[in-house]
């Protein structure tokens, strides 16, 4: 299908649904712009969306403002373990990684294993090695480190840190879902996780369907929140299934944000983009960052604050 959108969207970013210090918002929203950015130039170079979703996340793992890639939370041992995931909407091909703690760019990585392996999920050091042995740039753990979040993980240990919602409602989970000139789908995730998780814990976001979700016959999602909740109700596979019903993203994505506060108590977020270039953003939480390039380069990028609490 060749589509001329004009201004429609052609690809949308998320930096995470949770609470946002005010002074940290300018951050997260100038960060989803310039993944949004990335995103839109390598669709206009003529790339897939697989290309703009992987070009837009890469942005969002570099900036220390979200918790993927360099400046994600630390777990209860101090470490960094950084989860990802890309998925195709032409053919459902997918690739997965979690708990790996050595690659700058989890969702290359999770593309790789898509690319270059029989496999979709590949978990901790092995992953770890399945990117060197590919010729992907191998980084020290350190690297990843930010002060920020080592300071945040000294007040856990120290047992000072602040009670819910500022340090335990989980924020800066990134995302993309982008829509290409042949009309393909993809979507893509990545994260650190939750602060202070135990080691070895994986959330939603590398898990097709729960974090990102993408199939040209309905829709593309990538999904932010609290990875225990959202996984009850696979939520990005959910999304996409209302939108192949025939509800408008923006009705699936609200039906299905009330369907995670309803049935598992918990909260989140999500973006969501259909063939038509039609897309919808829902939270449940105090904010959620994004950014949303149209097909003529034109960018809106903002935070969406909360309807109701
Ligand atoms: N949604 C990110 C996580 O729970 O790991």
């Amino acid at each position: 299908m060749s589509t001329s959108k004009g201004t429609l969207p052609t690809i949308v970013v998320h930096g995470g649904a949770g609470e946002i210090p005010e002074a940290d918002r300018p951050a997260h929203v100038e960060g989803c712009r310039r993944a949004a950015q990335a995103g839109w130039e390598a669709l206009a170079a003529g790339g897939s969306a697989l290309d703009g979703v992987e070009a837009a996340v890469r942005v969002m793992e570099d900036d220390p403002t979200f918790d993927a890639g360099h400046g994600s939370f630390l777990n209860a041992v101090g470490e960094v373990e950084l989860d990802a995931i890309v998925m195709n909407g032409h053919d459902l091909s997918l690739g997965a990684v979690a708990a790996v703690q050595r690659v700058r760019h989890p969702v290359s990585l999770a593309r790789l294993v898509m690319q270059k392996s029989n496999h979709s999920f590949l978990v901790g050091p092995a992953a770890d090695d399945f990117a060197r042995q590919h010729g992907m740039p191998i980084c020290p753990p350190w690297e990843l480190l930010s002060e920020r979040e080592l300071e945040r993980w000294k007040k856990f240990q120290a047992g000072e840190a602040p009670p819910p919602p500022d340090y335990f409602t989980p924020c800066g989970t990134v995302g993309a879902v982008a829509l290409d000139e042949q009309g393909n789908l993809a979507a893509a995730t990545s994260t650190g996780g939750t602060p202070n998780k135990l080691p070895g814990r994986v959330g939603d976001s590398p898990l097709v369907g729960c974090g990102a979700y993408a199939d040209n016959r309905s829709a593309a999602a990538s999904a932010t929140g609290e990875g225990e909740a959202l996984m009850k109700i696979v939520i990005s596979k959910t999304t996409c299934d209302l939108v192949l019903q025939g509800l408008r993203p923006q009705v699936a994505a609200e039906a299905v944000v009330e369907l995670l506060g309803e049935r598992t108590g918990g909260h989140g977020g999500l973006i969501l983009l259909d063939r038509q270039g039609r897309f919808g953003i829902a939270h449940n939480t105090s904010y959620i960052a994004y950014a949303v390039a149209a097909a003529d380069g034109s960018i809106q990028a903002g935070i969406c604050y909360p309807a109701k609490k």
